[in-house]
């Protein structure tokens, strides 16, 4: 049942680093550990006993910290943790590199989330245990995609073949810019429903086109009724430099039940969450609405990470 050993990665920096193969044993292990969770969940405190996570949030989080927080503890590991620049020594000028020096000295793994972009990596190169990026920036997020492809497998079978819209804030939002890549590795097609202002930064644009997949841009909502899945995210607030665009931004899109329920295809609502107006609370009780059922695959795919980047291993039952 162990899958530890085919997995080569030590770090989780971004998600251009996996190849479809570390996403089908990523994948898997979050599948058995879903098992053993149901048969055997006393068996899963053994694995990472003794073992130290460091949940460093620089930037805020409800379901990142806590999800990794719980992951680390339901397999029988501790956490420490720093929340905010103004509770660590970074407020006091410390360098990031200095910091890490610290939690190396402290824990087994860490878990960064940080508003410069590239710093997970600058944490990473700093020191010799497994860092994961909960986020930097507008940069990545590779976790809450590996959790995103997760969903897409549970709820809809398989991931190859689907037509996926991306909706919202193209420009800034790292989880869609995490997602898009990982998808790279299957067969979909890919639809991005944005206000102009907001839309996909030219570098990824290029990347989509090198690559040959398919995909289209819009500004029209009804594009979802095409697609199997409906990625919706929020408008990135803290991302702008100029207050008055995310004024005249905010309200652009909002999404609605009546508005779903016109989709030709059942299409499966997903959305990282934290919402704001762009998804109407009407819709959380729709069958196909998935983003709360989320929440406990995060925790299981997160599960999967710190086990595999720890060269752990899961009990045999
Ligand atoms: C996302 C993030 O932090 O990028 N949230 C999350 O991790 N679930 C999405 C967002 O903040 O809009």
């Amino acid at each position: 049942m162990a899958t530890s050993s085919a997995f080569i990665h030590t770090n989780i920096l971004d998600a251009e680093q996996f190849l479809r193969e570390d996403l089908s044993c990523i994948l898997e292990t979050a599948r058995q550990i879903q098992q053993l969770y149901t048969l055997a969940p006393d068996k899963l405190y053994q694995v990472l006993q003794g073992r130290v996570l460091a949940s460093l949030f620089f930037e805020s989080s409800t379901r990142t910290r806590l999800s990794f927080e719980t992951a680390m503890n339901r397999l029988g590991g501790r956490v420490i943790s720093t929340v905010g620049f103004q509770f660590s020594s970074i407020s006091k000028g410390e360098t990031l590199y200095d910091t890490m020096k610290m939690v190396e000295a402290y824990s087994d793994i860490a878990v960064i989330r940080h508003p410069v972009e590239g710093s997970s990596r600058i944490a990473s190169a700093a020191i010799q245990i497994p860092v994961i990026n909960a986020g930097d920036g507008s940069g990545q997020h590779p976790t809450q995609a590996l959790l995103d492809l997760y969903t897409i497998q549970q709820e809809r079978g398989q991931i190859d073949g689907i037509r996926i819209a991306f909706i919202g804030d193209l420009k800034f939002g790292r989880t869609i810019h995490s997602l898009m890549k990982l998808l790279y590795n299957y067969e979909v097609e890919m639809v991005f429903i944005s206000p102009v202002d907001l839309a996909l930064p030219e570098s990824y644009r290029k990347e989509l086109g090198q690559r040959g997949i398919t995909f289209a841009e819009s500004e029209d909502l009804k594009e979802i009724w095409d697609c199997d899945v409906a990625y919706i995210t929020r408008i990135q607030k803290e991302r702008f430099t100029e207050q008055s665009d995310y004024e005249r931004l905010k309200d652009s899109y909002s999404i609605n039940r009546a508005f779903l329920q016109a989709s030709r295809r059942n299409t499966l609502i997903m959305h990282p969450l934290p919402r704001v107006n762009e998804l109407s609370t009407d819709v959380d009780d729709l069958p196909n609405a998935a983003y709360f059922r989320m929440a406990s695959y995060s925790v299981l795919v997160r599960m999967a990470l710190l086990t595999l980047c720890l060269k752990a291993e899961l009990p045999v039952i």
